[in-house]
């Protein structure tokens, strides 16, 4: 099988991908991490670990500059203003969330609209839900094309004076669609209501920069960004952030506390109380120096180049519909796709009995199975360490899934 030279140099950095009989493509759900994240994490432990931010001791100053200077990568990463501007969460969820407790109850009312696409996974879902249901506020739904693509019409028809979040996926987890981020910003804007980015799927496969998309919030988990699992980031504009309450209370968050009352933290620090995840923000900085020193422009090559033939491929298997776009290059790396008679579930066991790794089910998003009239089905997502050869090999074994499952083909 033909393979770029490039390709299987990338595969070398993950010591993962050299587990026998593994063809891993559920990178949407979490991406392998190179041998520089394992090492960031284990340098912290081993030379700088102490609490951050706490300790007038080398070692614990040592160990706040390291955070510190993970924040300063992320922001950097994102070209966001200021490094403040950057919390430091669990994952993709927690910054959600806070975005919802604090942003969302301190600022809704009874008579104002929160906007989501129906594409929505679980965790820009239900944050919402919650809002609204705590405020009194309506939840109002982006209705996307069967492709995926959201119309100008419904922005306008949606979006609207009452509107004051707008809480939006930047690629949707199922259908690998990107949404159209600058038009829902500028209509967002005008009607003055906030825009909150879920970019969970999008920051590993494409550059994304919080001025040029003029966002207000955007939240992303470093496991899916080939950083580790447990660590996230809430980007904010420094002047909501200022105005936002704290989400969790308890140490580091504050600047003083008495019997009754407390000073809060300026920003960052408001938004992380507790002992802080350090030795996963420093993995999170090697990933972003990986993704750097391979380049955007490569990795998207390099996506779009197996996407394509990933779909090429599916559409030769009688049974097979793959969902959203026809076209590869609106697929994100993300295939999901149906088998007539077969479900998903055994599709994934199928596959993994020829130790090949996807998901299954209803991938945590399932008001959009439901307006698709689908139950359930099966994704593969790419990463750019895939190779044509695992590509392939997946295409061989989807072909016999129907026969397996005692089908005349
Ligand atoms: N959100 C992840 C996925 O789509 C877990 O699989």
């Amino acid at each position: 099988m033909k393979e770029t030279e490039k390709s299987n140099s990338w595969r070398k950095d993950f010591p993962l991908l050299n587990r026998d009989n593994l063809i891993y493509l559920d990178n949407a759900a979490t991406a392998q991490k190179p041998e520089c994240v394992l090492k960031a994490e284990m340098d912290f432990y081993t030379k700088f670990n102490a609490n951050p931010l706490r300790g007038f001791y080398e070692l614990a100053m040592e160990a706040t500059d390291s955070y510190e200077d993970a924040r300063r990568t992320v922001q950097k990463f994102l070209n966001a203003r200021f490094p403040e501007e950057i919390i430091f969460t669990r994952n993709t969820t927690e910054s959600l969330n806070l975005a919802a407790y604090s942003y969302g109850l301190s600022s809704l009312s009874k008579d104002d609209e929160i906007v989501v696409t129906i594409m929505e996974h679980h965790s820009n879902l239900l944050p919402w839900q919650m809002a609204a249901a705590k405020t009194g506020a309506t939840l109002r739904f982006l209705e996307c094309e069967k492709d995926g693509s959201i119309s100008r019409k419904q922005l306008k028809e949606v979006i609207g004076e009452r509107t004051k979040i707008v809480a939006v996926t930047h690629v949707s987890n199922v259908l690998g669609t990107k949404t159209p981020v600058e038009e829902i910003v500028k209509i967002a804007h005008e009607n003055e209501a906030v825009v909150i980015l879920d970019a969970a799927q999008s920051v590993a496969h494409m550059p994304v920069d919080v001025q040029k998309l003029n966002v207000d919030f955007l939240a992303f988990s470093g496991h899916k960004l080939y950083g580790p699992i447990g660590i996230g980031v809430l980007y904010g504009k420094k002047e909501l952030l200022e105005k936002m309450p704290p989400f969790l209370t308890g140490g580091e968050m504050i600047q003083s506390v008495h019997r009754e009352s407390a000073v809060f933290a300026p920003l960052p620090h408001k938004f992380e109380a507790g002992t802080v995840n350090a030795a996963g923000a420093a993995g999170l900085a090697a990933a972003i120096r990986y993704i750097d020193s391979i380049g955007f422009d490569a990795i998207e090559k390099q996506e779009q180049k197996l996407t394509a033939l990933a779909m090429e491929e599916l559409k030769k298997i009688p049974g097979i519909s793959v969902l959203g776009s026809d076209k590869p290059e609106e697929h994100c790396g993300i295939l999901t796709f149906t088998i007539e008679g077969v479900h998903p579930h055994d599709v994934s066991a199928i596959l993994d009995s020829d130790g090949i790794a996807v998901r299954a089910g209803h991938h945590c998003a399932q008001p959009l199975f439901e307006y698709l009239e689908i139950p359930s089905a099966t994704r593969v997502s790419l990463a750019f360490y895939n190779t044509e050869r695992e590509v392939h090999a997946l295409a061989e074994s989807l072909g016999n899934v129907r026969r397996r499952m005692g089908y005349e083909q």
